[in-house]
């Protein structure tokens, strides 16, 4: 029994922000953004809107796409550091708002590996013959746990939902997945604060150490990659479309340069949405599935890293 992706959906908020927007608001330019991150601009969610609203969306045209009915879904697993609230979960939230009920739903919390774990969960749920089919969701509002005066982070992130749909297939669509964490490092990158006795405890706001971030991050997508290629017996070459976590132009071209894969093989999508934590990767297999660039047959390797730290890989062959 294998699982493969047979469809893909993705959803940004309307509001597009602007680096020169930003710099009317804190002391940044687009420039020290651009040269820095390679990002030009983010979608941020409406005040009405939540994860779930960003989630169902970008489902909904995933479902279309596998000609699923919410009701053939036996499994939702959401990826996200932003629920909607402490609980029930995102995903029993997005399941009610698909009109589905019975299958079993749940969130995983792995920051912006978040999607890598989800989709490995999913598959080895198929293949394993517990569940049929599987609805997977990276949906983030990182817009709502920003400092928006801190020009350190407020400019790096965005809102936004990837989707896709996994089915049992008879030839290997996800050929293998690794998934790491290490929480000594816990605290480069964190929203150290909680919810008790009725008040904030700590602080509500992502805070990050950039420097160690980078330097972890472009250490662990490379390694990861590797142990992909090596359990699969595959040079970096056979790699058709690597799609690492969108932090940063300079993490994502540092870690082709180590795996010394030509750039053009590499989906970016940070320029345009920032970095949207776990809803990343699936935004970028959307728009790469749609424009035609993966087709049947390439290999395409996706590779996260996020807060935890959490690291991990899924390689596939598309359908
Ligand atoms: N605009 C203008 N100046 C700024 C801004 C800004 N938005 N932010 C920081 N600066 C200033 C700093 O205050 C500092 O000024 P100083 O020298 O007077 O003190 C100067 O720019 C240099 O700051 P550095 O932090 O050294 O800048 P650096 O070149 O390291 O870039 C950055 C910072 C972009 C955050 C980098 O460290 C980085 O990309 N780290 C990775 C972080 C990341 O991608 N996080 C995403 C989340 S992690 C994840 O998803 C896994």
């Amino acid at each position: 029994m294998h699982s493969s992706i047979v469809g893909t959906g993705a959803y940004l908020p309307a509001q597009l922000v602007t680096n020169a927007e930003l710099a009317r608001r804190i002391d940044t330019s687009d420039e020290w953004v651009r040269s820095r991150t390679g990002i030009r601009q983010r979608y941020i969610a409406a005040p009405d809107e939540q994860t779930s609203d960003l989630a169902l969306a970008a489902s909904r045209e995933a479902l279309t796409i596998a000609g699923i009915a919410p009701a053939d879904l036996d499994l939702i697993v959401v990826a996200t550091t932003t629920p909607d609230m402490i609980f029930p979960s995102t995903a029993c939230i997005l399941q009610a708002k698909l009109g589905a009920s019975g299958g079993a739903a749940f969130d995983v919390q792995a920051v912006c590996s978040g999607f890598v774990y989800a989709l490995a969960m999913a598959d080895l749920m198929i293949k394993s013959g517990a569940i049929r089919n599987a609805l997977v969701v990276g949906a983030e509002i990182y817009s709502r746990i920003l400092d928006w005066n801190d020009r350190g982070t407020c400019v790096l992130f965005g809102d936004g939902a990837g989707a896709v749909v996994l089915a049992p297939s008879d030839t290997p669509g996800i050929l293998s997945s690794h998934l790491h964490a290490d929480g000594r490092y816990r605290d480069i990158l964190a929203v150290p604060g909680t919810v008790a006795n009725g008040k904030i405890q700590g602080t509500p706001f992502l805070h990050m150490d950039g420097g160690a971030v980078f330097k972890f991050a472009v250490k662990v997508l490379a390694e990861v990659a590797q142990e992909a290629l090596s359990a699969n017996d595959l040079p970096s070459s056979a790699i058709d479309w690597l799609i690492p976590h969108q932090a940063n132009i300079r993490i994502m071209e540092a870690t082709m340069k180590k795996l010394a894969l030509p750039i053009e093989r590499m989906v970016s999508t940070v320029a345009e949405h920032a970095n949207t934590s776990a809803a990343s990767i699936p935004l970028a297999l959307d728009i790469a599935v749609r424009d035609g660039r993966i087709r049947a047959g390439h290999y395409v390797l996706l590779a996260g890293v996020g807060g935890g730290f959490t690291w991990g890989s899924v390689l596939l062959r598309w359908h």
